[in-house]
């Protein structure tokens, strides 16, 4: 992360940002289960909020400095906090009940590493459970905050494709003045086709 992100990130406009505006509006739409796992929580903007609406949250993320610093914040709660790389996982299939990740992905730094953390939570999840996610779309605004850091940004028109080819269904794909996803893994109900329906809203 450069130095625009060690400022945004962990203050409380962002938290405010992610909190009231990004939140609410993806788990209106999920049900979020027991166990839930996030990926790349940073300084925690969303681990803050998610802490309360699962029973036990696991945070993993790749910067060891940042997951010592966030797991100092939550010591003994219900909030586990792990050092560990998304495109490869250690959780067996099927452990947790939903997947989140925010504001991580464009910093991912190919398309092949972000279906690599795009099936790594479509294995994890246990059937039934959903994925959300959101991101920053792509500007020039965005891509001057990267200087000297990775720039990867989500193709919103490809997402729904991409979800829907690692096996996720039941896909909402949100752009307005971001990138908003959620997808469920089919909990084996499903009629053929039925119930795995795709949506996309702009
Ligand atoms: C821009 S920050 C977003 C933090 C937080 N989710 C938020 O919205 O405020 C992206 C985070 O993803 C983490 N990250 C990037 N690649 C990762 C990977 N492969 N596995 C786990 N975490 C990763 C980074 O270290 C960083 O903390």
């Amino acid at each position: 992360m450069n130095e625009n992100h060690a400022k945004l990130c962990p203050s409380p406009e962002w938290a405010a940002h992610i909190q009231d505006q990004v939140l609410p509006s993806l788990t209106q739409h999920a049900d979020l289960g027991e166990d839930m796992l996030e990926i790349g929580p940073g300084p925690g903007a969303a681990t803050d909020w998610l802490r309360h609406r699962v029973k036990r949250l696991t945070a993993l993320e790749v910067d060891t400095g940042a997951a010592r610093k966030l797991a100092g914040t939550y010591p003994g709660g219900n909030v586990q906090v792990v050092v560990g790389d998304a495109t490869e996982l250690s959780y067996p299939d099927e452990s947790f009940d939903s997947v989140g990740t925010f504001t991580m992905l464009h910093h991912v730094p190919t398309l092949a590493l972000q279906n690599k953390i795009l099936a790594e939570a479509f294995r994890v999840l246990r059937p039934g459970g959903v994925l959300i996610g959101s991101d920053s779309l792509a500007s020039n605004d965005l891509h001057h905050f990267h200087a000297d850091d990775t720039y990867n940004p989500v193709d919103p028109a490809s997402l729904l494709v991409r979800l829907q080819t690692l096996g996720f269904g039941k896909i909402t794909v949100i752009v307005d003045w971001n990138l908003k996803f959620i997808a469920h893994k089919p909990d084996g109900q499903d009629a053929c086709g039925a119930g795995s329906g795709s949506d996309a809203a702009a």
